[in-house]
């Protein structure tokens, strides 16, 4: 077998509004730790663009063909066998995941069952920490478990979740743990 035939293909939806912001950061640290292992990182920008949501319309269910929303998630979604493993990168907004994340990740019910199961990872940045919940909750609970619920039933494996918290700034971002872990767990992935 060649080389390339052993890349993993990895797709990085990357959630963010912010381009450059704090998940840019954690985000390039995965892809460089991948990348550092032969990894193929795509990575696709939909933080920016107007998503909607499942239109629980279940067409998917009975024809087969997909979700009847043909707009940018639908190429992807054409295209999802390529991909050894998804990693979501993005912020934490109002204690879980933004909305163009859960988006996508609800609109895969067109892909189920026969979209096939896949490694995964999450990747966070948010400006608090576990400490600043409601009630003394962890402000960060609703988004991990969001995710997790989701990954349980379309029944993907996952891999990592790295949040970086107490992110006042961009700078934060760059000197933060997260970042490093991020790295390591794209070198885990990439592998
Ligand atoms: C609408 C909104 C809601 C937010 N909610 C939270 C929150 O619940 N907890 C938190 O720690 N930070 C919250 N933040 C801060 C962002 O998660 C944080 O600044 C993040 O690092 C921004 O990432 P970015 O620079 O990639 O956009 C929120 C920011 C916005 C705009």
């Amino acid at each position: 077998m060649s080389n390339r035939a052993m890349e993993r293909n990895i797709l990085l939806v990357f959630t963010s509004p912010r381009k450059n912001g704090n998940t840019s950061v954690i985000a390039q640290a995965f892809c460089d730790g991948a990348q550092s292992r032969g990894a193929v990182v795509h990575r696709i920008d939909i933080g920016g663009k107007p998503i909607r949501g499942c239109l629980e319309c279940y067409a998917c269910c009975q024809d087969h063909q997909g979700c009847v929303q043909k707009d940018s998630l639908w190429d992807i979604y054409a295209n999802f066998h390529l991909y050894d493993a998804v990693v979501f990168a993005g912020p934490v907004f109002f204690g879980g995941l933004p909305a163009q994340m859960k988006a996508f990740i609800d609109r895969l019910f067109s892909l189920y069952p026969g979209g096939g199961s896949k490694d995964s990872a999450l990747l966070m940045t948010a400006e608090g920490g576990e400490e600043t919940g409601l009630g003394g909750m962890s402000n960060l609970e609703a988004a991990r478990l969001g995710y997790q619920t989701a990954l349980h039933y379309i029944q993907w494996n996952i891999q990592g979740i790295v949040i970086a918290t107490h992110l006042k700034s961009y700078e934060d971002a760059l000197r933060c743990e997260a970042r490093r872990e991020a790295y390591e767990l794209g070198r885990r992935m990439g592998g």
